[in-house]
């Protein structure tokens, strides 16, 4: 009977000591510093935005545009309309922006409908100059807003339907009429606060 016994305890303390190392090996993995690079918070930050902007188009807009219910207006405050997609990006950036976080984005654009979509630094207009060229990598860099440091990631805005570049060919206020198809219109501008 002697041998199962030994075997058995022996069993006991691998897994009790295997139990152990598990345990310990946890807890030095949650202890360790998770470093992320900015980039990668841009690029996550940036697929929420599209994902939204797109089932809201798609799902809301124009579903509701097309069984008549209500459509989506410029001017959508003072009326009976829903916001464009760009409205609704600008808001729910606002709103963001207003959390205090510290966090951005915006839509921006070399040749707005309005000036207040216009690149507001330097870097921003470099930022669209780029992603005017190679729409396929976002322009990235560091740079200072007062005293803080932050991370900015500039994505390439494409005309990805007619309706995008029918609309802002035709508008009022635009400052550029021949858009086409799979243009870069503009840029989505994130803004990433990072410590010093
Ligand atoms: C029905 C008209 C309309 C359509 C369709 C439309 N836009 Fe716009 N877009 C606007 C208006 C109006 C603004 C300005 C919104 C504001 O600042 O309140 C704007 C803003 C923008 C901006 C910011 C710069 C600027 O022009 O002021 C970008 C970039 C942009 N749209 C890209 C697109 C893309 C890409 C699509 C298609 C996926 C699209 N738009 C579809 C009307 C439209």
């Amino acid at each position: 009977m002697k041998p199962p016994v030994i075997w058995g305890t022996i069993l006991v303390l691998l897994l009790l000591g295997g139990g152990n190392w598990g345990l310990s090996s946890l807890l030095k993995d949650s202890e360790a510093p998770v470093m992320i690079a900015p980039e990668l918070v841009a690029d996550y930050v940036h697929s929420v935005i599209q994902a939204n902007r797109i089932v809201y188009t798609k799902n809301i807009v124009d579903k509701l545009q097309e069984s008549g219910i209500v459509a989506a207006g410029e001017h959508w405050k003072g009326e009976n309309a829903l916001p464009l997609p760009a409205q609704f990006l600008i808001e729910t950036g606002r709103l963001v922006a207003d959390s205090g976080k510290g966090i951005k984005y915006k839509l921006v654009s070399l040749w707005p409908i309005y000036v207040w979509n216009k690149p507001e630094t330097e870097f921003e207009r470099k930022g669209l100059e780029a992603v005017a060229k190679s729409p396929d990598q976002p322009f990235t860099g560091f740079v200072r807003i007062g005293r803080e440091r932050y991370f900015q990631a500039i994505y390439a805005d494409v005309a990805v339907s007619q309706t995008c570049v029918t609309c802002h060919n035709q508008h009022i206020n635009s400052s550029r009429r021949d858009f086409k198809l799979n243009d870069v219109m503009g840029g989505i501008v994130i803004t990433i606060p990072v410590t010093p």
